[in-house]
């Protein structure tokens, strides 16, 4: 069944301006484009995004990341979304990430690590609505 993901490329994505190459990759893979955005988080934001990760040692430093610059959310569709595009951008951290997977092409380390995918179905869902509206997206099967 066709289901949506969350990517976000991160503000070291759009620093190195590669954010054509990442969505070039992402489209290459058969992701289907349903919304698209730019936007600099605030804090609020991104302490709200990132809400399960409050306790962990890298919060702090997560928030000062993500709030460093323009970051780039987009709704994919595919067949399975979430799994496929994790196994696209590969393991959080790029060292572990597999040959040809998006971090391990330009991911530098486990905390800048180019962009953000889903991790379920429900998730994906709650993080979509963290960005756009629903009149912001093109439905399921909306690319005909
Ligand atoms: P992401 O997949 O967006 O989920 C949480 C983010 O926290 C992760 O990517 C990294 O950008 C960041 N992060 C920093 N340090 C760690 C860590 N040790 N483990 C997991 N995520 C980390």
């Amino acid at each position: 069944m066709k289901n949506r993901t969350l990517a976000i490329l991160k503000p070291d994505c759009t620093r190195k301006q590669l954010v054509g190459k990442v969505i070039s990759h992402i489209q290459g893979a058969g992701f289907k484009i349903l919304g698209l955005k730019m936007v600099r988080l605030n804090n609020e934001s991104a302490k709200g995004f990132y809400e399960v990760h409050k306790e962990r040692p890298f919060f702090n430093d997560l928030i000062k990341y993500m709030t460093s610059g323009p970051c780039v959310p987009i709704v994919l569709e595919k067949e399975n979304a979430v799994e496929e595009f994790r196994r696209l951008i590969g393991a959080t951290d790029p060292a572990k990430a597999d040959e040809g997977t998006i971090r391990k092409l330009y991911a530098e380390n486990i905390q800048e690590n180019i962009v953000h995918g889903s991790d379920s179905d429900e998730n994906a869902e709650k993080e979509i609505a963290h960005f756009f509206s629903r009149k912001e997206l093109l439905e399921i099967n909306g690319w005909k």
